[in-house]
């Protein structure tokens, strides 16, 4: 009876198999940061399919300059907020600086906690062709991975700032070869950031994963954004890539419905929201 119930309430989740459908049909594939139960609630009312506890709380939640200081601990915690509230989406828990870089192993023992002990669906991890090596080793274990190529916010030192990726031709055939490289070794899914359209269209179509984008074009199989951007209370500097679904709106809930609609209908991002070289 109890074995019922259990695969009666993931009836309805949203799983890595089911988006790759999603990229054959060419239906565009929604995504938001998340970091709690009450917005995971909301989310899922929303239709939001894909949630990121992304390492961006370290910037939103807890007020760093960059993602770096965030801890494995902490990513554990929001996602099992996260997990606790969303009952339809595909909850994705993010491997912040440290829980991966050192060795495939460690990558292995990190995603496992996030899935263990945050109830995370999926994970995610930054880098290109050298993240190979630890997707290959997570999804032996059978766990879901999501690869993030383009601006990756853990290499800001190296990449000299938060800068649009793959503008020189070199640099965007490099991030083709990644994207391929991370699909043959088991990428369910790639995230990627801050790029000019037309290396995110080469991208979507270099694999056949769905590549999910932020500053990468209306190319791509769909869009992630950061939550508090959606709402228009970004601190601080804004990309050119966010919009701010809450003006003349009367409820987060409404917001994100407009944002889901938008991503649906293609009519987010339009060309202001774009890098076009
Ligand atoms: O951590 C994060 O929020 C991210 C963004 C690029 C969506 O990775």
């Amino acid at each position: 009876m109890s074995t019922v119930t259990a695969s009666s309430s993931q009836e309805h989740r949203i799983t890595v198999r089911s988006l790759a459908g999603r990229k054959r049909k060419g239906r565009p594939i929604t995504m938001l940061t998340a970091y709690d139960f009450t917005f995971a609630r909301i989310f899922d009312a929303a239709g939001i399919e894909l949630l990121l506890v992304g390492d961006s709380l370290g910037n939103v939640v807890q007020g760093c300059e960059t993602t770096l200081p965030v801890t494995l601990d902490e990513v554990i915690y929001h996602t099992r907020l996260v997990a606790r509230g969303a009952s339809r989406a595909l909850v994705i828990g993010d491997m912040p600086f440290g829980s991966y870089q050192v060795s495939p192993e460690d990558a292995l023992r990190s995603a496992i906690r996030l899935v263990k002990e945050g109830g995370a669906h999926a994970v995610k991890l930054e880098g290109g062709c050298k993240a190979a090596a630890s997707i290959e080793r997570i999804v032996s274990a059978d766990i879901p991975v999501m690869g993030h190529v383009g601006l990756t916010p853990q290499s800001v030192h190296k990449l000299g700032g938060f800068k649009v990726q793959g503008r020189e031709e070199h640099a965007a055939q490099e991030m083709i070869t990644a994207a391929r490289e991370l699909e043959n070794a088991g990428a369910d899914t790639i995230l990627l950031e801050c790029v000019p359209n037309a290396v995110g269209a080469a991208i979507r179509d270099a694999v056949r994963v769905p590549v999910i984008g932020i500053g990468a074009g209306p190319g791509v199989d769909g869009q992630i954004l950061v939550l508090y951007d959606v709402l228009g209370i970004t601190q601080g500097r804004t990309p050119r890539f966010v919009k701010n679904f809450a003006k003349d709106r009367d409820s987060p809930l409404d917001a994100l419905r407009a944002y889901v609609r938008a991503v649906k209908d293609r009519s987010y991002p339009a060309p202001e929201h774009c890098f076009t070289e």
